[in-house]
C-alpha cells in the first residue's frame, strides 16, 4: 500500500495524531483507513492547514529528474514497472554467456565471431518467492570501440551487472563500465565470473575492485558481489535474487496510461524493413500506429517486434521493441517521444536538426579558433 503514515504527517505539520484523526473523521474518513494516508488525503489535510504540498511525490520527481522521463502529471497514475538491467564489463568476460544462461537460449553461438554487436534487449521471467517477475536485460559489447553503447546502456538502466572474469581480473572496460554506472547514479552488482576456471582468483578481483573504490558488501562496503560461472550456471540464482532485491529497493514506477517516451538503444537500415530502431520505453505505452519522433527521424509506427521477433501491438514501461516506419535511421542514444500528428513530429525533427547544425557550427568555429591560436 502506497501512502504516508499518519504519524509522519502529524510530525511534519507539528500537530498531534489525535488532532489529525479528528479532522479526518469530520471529513468522513474512517479511522481504520486513516493510518496510512493516500495522496488525496494528505493533500486535503495540508490544504486545511494551509500548507503547500511539495513533497508528496518528491521521491518520484527526484527519480524523474534523473531520467527526465516522468512529468508532474504522472504522479497520480504511477504503476510498478519491471527493472531494466544492463550487463557490462570487459570484452570476453562472459556477459553474453551470462545473459544466455539467464535466457536459457543460445545467443553466443549465433553472434558474429562471438563478439556482441549491439545492445540486445531481452525480456526474462525471474522466479521470486514462487512468483514469476519480469525483468528486461540489456547486453552490451565489451570491445573498446563501443564506449558510447556502454554509456547509453548505463543511462537507460536501473541496475548494472558488471561482469569480471576471475581469471583475468579488472581490465580497462571494467573500470569504464563502473565509471558509467556511477556517473548515471545506477546501483552496481558485481558478477565475478568464470570461477570454474583454473587460475580463477575471486579474492584478487575483490581486492582490485576495492582499490578502485568498489568495496564488497562482505568487506563492509555497499556493493553486492556474487561469484558465478555463467557457463556452468553456478550461483546464477543467487545473482538474480540480488538483482531483484536491489530492484525492489528502487520502487520503480512509470505511468503506462500516456504517450510513450524513451530512448533509442540501437538503430540501423535493413534491406527488407527500411530504417529499424530498437526503442526502450521509459514512460507511457508505445502503440502500433503511434507517431514517433526521435531526433531527426520521425514517422508512424507501422509494426513493432519484441525480442523474439514476434509482432506486438503495444509496449509498456521498461519494454524494448524494434520499430519500423521511421523516415530515416535515428541515432542510438537519442530520446524518442510520441506526438499527436505527423506535422508536429516533422516540426520537432526539423527543430532538432537545426539545433544540431548550430551546435556543430559552433564547435567547428571553436576548432578553427583553437587552430588559429595555435598558429599565432
Ligand atoms: P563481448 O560481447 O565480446 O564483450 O564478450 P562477452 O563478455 O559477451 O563474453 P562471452 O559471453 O562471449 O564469453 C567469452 C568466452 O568466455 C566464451 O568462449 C565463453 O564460453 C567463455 N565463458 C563465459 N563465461 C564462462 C564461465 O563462467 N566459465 C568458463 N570456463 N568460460 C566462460
Ligand atoms: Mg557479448
Amino acid at each position: 500500500e502506497e501512502g504516508m503514515p499518519l504519524e509522519e504527517l502529524a510530525e511534519t505539520l507539528a500537530v498531534t495524531r489525535v488532532e489529525l484523526l479528528d479532522l479526518l473523521f469530520t471529513r468522513g474518513i474512517p479511522l481504520e483507513t486513516a493510518n496510512i494516508l493516500n495522496r488525496d488525503m494528505v493533500k486535503m489535510v495540508c490544504e486545511e492547514y494551509e500548507v503547500e504540498v511539495l513533497d508528496a511525490g518528491a521521491k518520484f520527481m527526484e527519480m524523474a529528474k534523473k531520467k527526465e522521463m516522468l512529468d508532474e502529471e504522472d504522479l497520480d497514475s504511477l504503476e510498478t514497472r519491471p527493472p531494466v538491467i544492463t550487463i557490462m564489463g570487459h570484452v570476453d568476460h562472459g556477459k553474453t554467456t551470462l545473459l544466455d544462461y539467464i535466457r536459457k537460449s543460445k545467443v553466443v553461438a549465433s553472434e558474429a565471431g562471438g563478439i556482441t554487436q549491439g545492445i540486445g534487449a531481452y525480456k526474462v521471467l525471474v522466479p521470486v518467492d514462487g512468483e514469476q517477475q519480469t525483468c528486461v536485460f540489456l547486453d552490451t559489447p565489451g570491445h573498446e570501440a563501443f564506449g558510447a553503447m556502454r554509456a547509453r546502456g548505463a543511462r537507460v538502466t536501473d541496475i548494472a551487472i558488471i561482469v569480471v572474469a576471475a581469471d583475468d581480473g579488472v581490465r580497462p572496460q571494467t573500470n569504464e563500465a563502473i565509471a558509467h554506472a556511477k556517473a548515471a547514479g545506477v546501483p552496481i552488482i558485481i558478477a565475478i565470473n568464470k570461477i570454474d576456471r583454473e587460475g580463477a582468483n575471486a579474492d584478487k578481483v575483490m581486492q582490485e575492485l576495492a582499490n578502485f573504490g568498489v568495496v564488497p558488501e562482505a568487506w563492509g562496503g555497499d556493493v553486492p558481489m556474487v561469484k558465478i560461472s555463467a557457463l556452468k550456471g553456478e550461483n546464477i540464482d543467487e545473482l538474480l535474487e540480488t538483482v531483484m532485491l536491489v530492484a525492489e529497493l528502487q520502487e520503480l514506477k512509470a505511468n503506462p496510461h500516456r504517450n510513450a517516451k524513451g530512448t533509442v538503444v540501437e538503430a540501423g537500415l535493413e534491406k527488407s524493413k527500411g530504417p529499424v530502431a530498437t526503442l526502450i520505453v521509459q514512460n507511457g505505452t508505445l502503440k502500433r500506429g503511434d507517431i514517433v519522433v526521435c531526433g531527426e527521424a520521425f514517422g508512424k509506427v507501422r509494426a513493432m517486434f519484441d525480442d523474439r521477433g514476434t509482432r506486438v501491438d503495444e509496449a509498456g514501461p521498461s519494454y524494448a521493441v524494434q520499430v519500423i516506419g521511421l523516415n530515416s535511421v535515428p541515432v542510438a542514444g537519442d530520446e524518442f517521444e510520441v506526438v499527436e500528428s505527423l506535422d508536429v513530429a516533422r516540426s520537432k525533427a526539423e527543430k532538432f536538426a537545426e539545433a544540431l547544425r548550430i551546435q556543430q557550427i559552433s564547435s567547428k568555429s571553436g576548432e578553427v579558433k583553437a587552430s588559429l591560436s595555435s598558429i599565432a
